[in-house]
């Protein structure tokens, strides 16, 4: 195993990384410091930037910050390195989600798929109609290993299970939209121009004209967004990610796994779309899993399918690594990140 410290130029690619994953309204919820020295990556939460009422227990902050992490796997790979991922490692820093400490050469299971990191630079979320084709088995059946491996399940809702699963998504969007402080946090995801926080509305796309698919207006009642219309698919191809238990820990599982379909998707030319509505409210989530599939916590349903990219979502910058391993006082500041 070498002990040497990591150069400045894999840091920043490694924390470039860790920001282009998914965030619940693109909050990124998160503050990444690299201790060069130790080849670690510190992951820590920034709650205050998520929607407070959409996300009280944090569930999706946790979600997101797996998603980063599993982002930071997939660059820890593309570096040569074995990523050794410690979740909630002090319990006196609750807002220390994670460390992520390079080790030495890869497993040979993680060198399977060593263009994932490719991936991290091409995934989006698509919000625009998908075409009918079926997902092949085969891929499938790669999302569900991949997903097992990182601690969480995935499977592909039957027909009638699709139709509650899209009732209870559009029943949820009609409480946001309702909803004054749901509502107002909503409005505020929408991106101001320039800004690298929130969505931009160009990618938020048209919404559905036949109704089938329940995409996040992002508006209430009277805001008339400038939004066009198309026609969605008729039977829209879901899949559902579960965990075991539904602890922080489990909520983290979940968001590596997460990263892990979306990037493998990428791979396979297949586009998704989050529909996190219903799992914003307790008792619409408590109805998301049937009874056959055991006691288990729903943590996402994704609409998957080929289809046009989505449009790319700006972040926020990152701060260059320290070598010095000493904690930075801000969060980090704005600008692009890419390498
Ligand atoms: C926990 C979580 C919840 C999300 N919920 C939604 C959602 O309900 N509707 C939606 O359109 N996008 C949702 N997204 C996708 C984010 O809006 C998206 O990741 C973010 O805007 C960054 O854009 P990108 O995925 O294209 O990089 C969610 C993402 C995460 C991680």
């Amino acid at each position: 195993m070498t002990s040497a410290p990591l150069d400045n130029e894999s840091g920043q690619a490694l924390i470039a990384a860790a920001g282009a994953a998914p965030s619940l309204h693109n909050c990124q919820p998160w503050r990444f410091r690299l201790d060069c020295a130790t080849r670690t990556v510190f992951v820590h939460a920034l709650p205050q930037r998520a929607p407070a009422l959409t996300d009280p227990d944090t569930r999706a902050v946790h979600i997101s910050i797996g998603a980063a992490l599993g982002n930071l796997q997939a660059a820890a790979v593309h570096l040569g390195r074995e990523p050794v991922v410690r979740l909630l490692p002090r319990t006196e820093r609750p807002d220390l989600l994670a460390t992520v400490r390079l080790a030495g050469p890869p497993r040979a299971a993680l060198l399977r798929r060593p263009d994932l990191y490719e991936a991290i630079w091409r995934r989006r979320s698509s919000r625009l109609p998908f075409s009918a084709e079926p997902v092949p088995r085969a891929v499938l059946a790669e999302l569900a290993e991949a997903t097992r491996l990182d601690g969480a399940d995935l499977y592909r809702p039957g027909p009638c299970e699709r139709r509650a699963l899209l009732d209870l998504t559009a029943q949820a969007e009609q409480r946001n939209i309702h909803h004054p402080g749901r509502h107002a946090e909503n409005l505020a995801a929408i991106a101001a121009p320039g800004t690298h926080v929130g969505i931009p509305l160009y990618a938020l796309g048209p919404q559905d004209s036949t109704g089938v698919v329940p995409l996040r207006t992002f508006a209430g009642p009277t805001d008339g967004l400038p939004r066009e219309r198309a026609a969605f698919e008729t039977d829209p191809q879901l899949l559902m990610l579960t965990t075991r238990h539904d602890r922080r820990a489990d909520w983290l599982r979940a968001g590596q796994a997460l990263q892990h379909v979306l990037l493998l998707l990428t791979l396979h030319g297949l586009r998704a779309s989050v529909l996190h509505q219903a799992l914003e409210w307790p008792d619409l989530r408590a109805r998301m899993v049937g009874p056959e599939y055991g006691r288990c916590a729903p943590q996402m349903l994704l609409r998957i399918g080929y289809g046009p990219a989505g449009c790319p979502t700006p972040r926020v910058g990152t701060e260059p690594p320290e070598a010095d391993g000493q904690e930075p006082a801000a969060a980090p500041s704005a600008g692009s990140t890419r390498p």
